[in-house]
């Protein structure tokens, strides 16, 4: 199998699934990681490791149709059973979610159904609430809002401030991204049955 993961900029989400697929000897391989932004953090770690890397800046593009057109023409040069977006920070058109349905999946900093969108950790706070996390999920084309594939708790302590939830957040996500797509890659879980 195939997997392309696209990023936006640090890409330790990205790190850990390879880091995964390598230790634990995956049955598919990572052939592409693709940035819309040129100075993603995460692209020197990729080449790096071999994995070949792309740019497409949203910035060249006039429209968001232009831009994911010319993102999913890339993207499919790596022929891809999956897309793993990893930190990847653009709404996509209904049209991009249409063509990659049923093999795209997001991982987002909450507990899916609250706190979508920006600043989850900040929103966690003023929300109050005792645990927090992550969730990986089908991307559908309404934004944070595909069926839920696992996720990933914390509780929230004393003291806790955003840093300190984002740091224990993206901790547990090193963990739960890779594990859900190798669950994806042995059959375990079907994304095509997810509604
Ligand atoms: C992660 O918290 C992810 O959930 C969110 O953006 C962050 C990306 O971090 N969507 P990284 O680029 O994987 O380090």
């Amino acid at each position: 199998k195939n997997i392309v993961i696209l990023i936006s900029g640090r890409g330790s989400n990205m790190q850990a699934i390879v880091a995964a697929a390598t230790s634990q000897h995956w049955d598919a391989r990572i052939t592409a990681v693709i940035s819309n932004r040129q100075e993603a953090e995460g692209l020197a770690f990729a080449e790096q490791q071999g994995i070949p890397t792309a740019v497409v800046s949203n910035k060249q593009y006039s429209t968001r149709s232009e831009f994911d057109a010319a993102l999913q023409a890339q993207i499919d040069q790596f022929a891809p059973d999956l897309v793993v977006l990893a930190g990847f920070m653009r709404i996509l058109t209904p049209e991009f979610v249409q063509h990659y349905a049923g093999r795209m999946i997001n991982i987002h900093p909450s507990l899916l159904p609250n706190f979508t969108g920006l600043h989850t950790h900040r929103q966690a706070l003023q929300a109050a609430v005792s645990e927090h996390g992550a969730t990986v999920h089908v991307v559908t084309p309404e934004l944070d809002h595909g069926p839920i594939l696992g996720q990933a708790r914390i509780p929230v302590i004393a003291g806790d401030n955003e840093e300190s939830l984002a740091a224990r957040v993206l901790e547990q996500e090193h963990v739960l991204y890779p594990s859900v797509i190798k669950q994806i890659i042995d059959g375990t879980i079907n994304l095509r049955d997810q509604h």
